[in-house]
């Protein structure tokens, strides 16, 4: 076996500090995402999206990538064949802990965009309505860049060219109700790969997978790596 595609979500990152979306705690629990994250909630009320965006930026900056990620960097430079590492998520954890590329479908906190202009580039600590875009130099149109809902992931033919070539999909920390994300794990199956959920429970897609492994991702991904590459880890 050569090509393993590694899909991440929120669960992953839980363990260092930074909270989910559909867990009892998580963001959705609390807020409704049609007031934070949809390109219509921006437009109505800047600064209330920008506020939930730079408090999150602020956490995810603090937070330190946690077993899950580092024993997936391993992976990735251990691995002999390619190990395509694609999240959901915004955080920069899975670079944090050394893993190179990771692919952002869900784009990054780190950086923001320009609505009016090609810019993208390093988001500051807390955008603001006031900032001036550095390419147009227009105040107001910078706006954090990620995909929010209605708005189209990024790099879904490059994922999807990996997950039909892939041998192993794995799936890690995601509750498999957003899509096009959840049916990644359908490309790679009917390309003939395997298929691995690694989750807190049962996701909404686990049907679709041949094994599952119930447990926190900080326990359950060093040891399904260590078995793969036929080794302790030394995270
Ligand atoms: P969710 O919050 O929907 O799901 C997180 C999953 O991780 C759940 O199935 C949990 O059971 C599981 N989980 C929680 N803690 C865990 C742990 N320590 N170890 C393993 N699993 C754990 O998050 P996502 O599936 O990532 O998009 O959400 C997908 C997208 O919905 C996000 O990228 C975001 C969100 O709205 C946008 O904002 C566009």
């Amino acid at each position: 076996m050569q090509r393993i595609v590694i899909l991440t979500g929120a669960g992953i990152s839980a363990e260092s500090g930074l909270p989910t979306f559909r867990d009892p705690t998580g963001f959705w629990a609390r807020y409704d995402p049609r007031d934070l994250a949809t390109p219509q909630a921006f437009a109505r009320d800047p600064e209330l999206v920008h506020r939930f965006y730079n408090q999150r930026r602020l956490a995810a900056a603090a937070a330190q990538p946690n077993t899950a990620h580092r024993a997936l960097s391993h992976l990735q430079q251990a691995w002999p064949g390619q190990v395509t590492l694609v999240t959901q998520n915004v955080d920069d954890l899975h670079e944090c802990a050394g893993s190179r590329p990771v692919i952002h479908i869900h784009g990054r906190l780190s950086e923001a965009r320009c609505t009016d202009c090609d810019w993208r580039g390093p988001a500051p600590p807390l955008l603001a309505t006031t900032d001036r875009c550095p390419g147009c130099d227009h105040p107001g149109r910078l706006r954090p860049a990620v995909v929010w809902f209605g708005e189209i992931p990024e790099h879904l033919d490059q994922v999807a060219a990996h997950c039909a070539a892939a041998e192993l999909f794995v799936s890690i920390g995601t509750s498999g109700t957003v899509w096009p994300a959840a049916g990644l794990v359908d490309i790679a199956r009917q390309a003939g790969a395997a298929t691995l959920e690694i989750n807190r429970e049962p996701s909404a897609r686990a049907a679709g997978f041949d094994e599952c492994r119930i447990g926190p991702a900080g326990e359950q991904v060093p040891i399904w790596v260590a078995e793969l590459l036929g080794s302790r880890l030394n995270l």
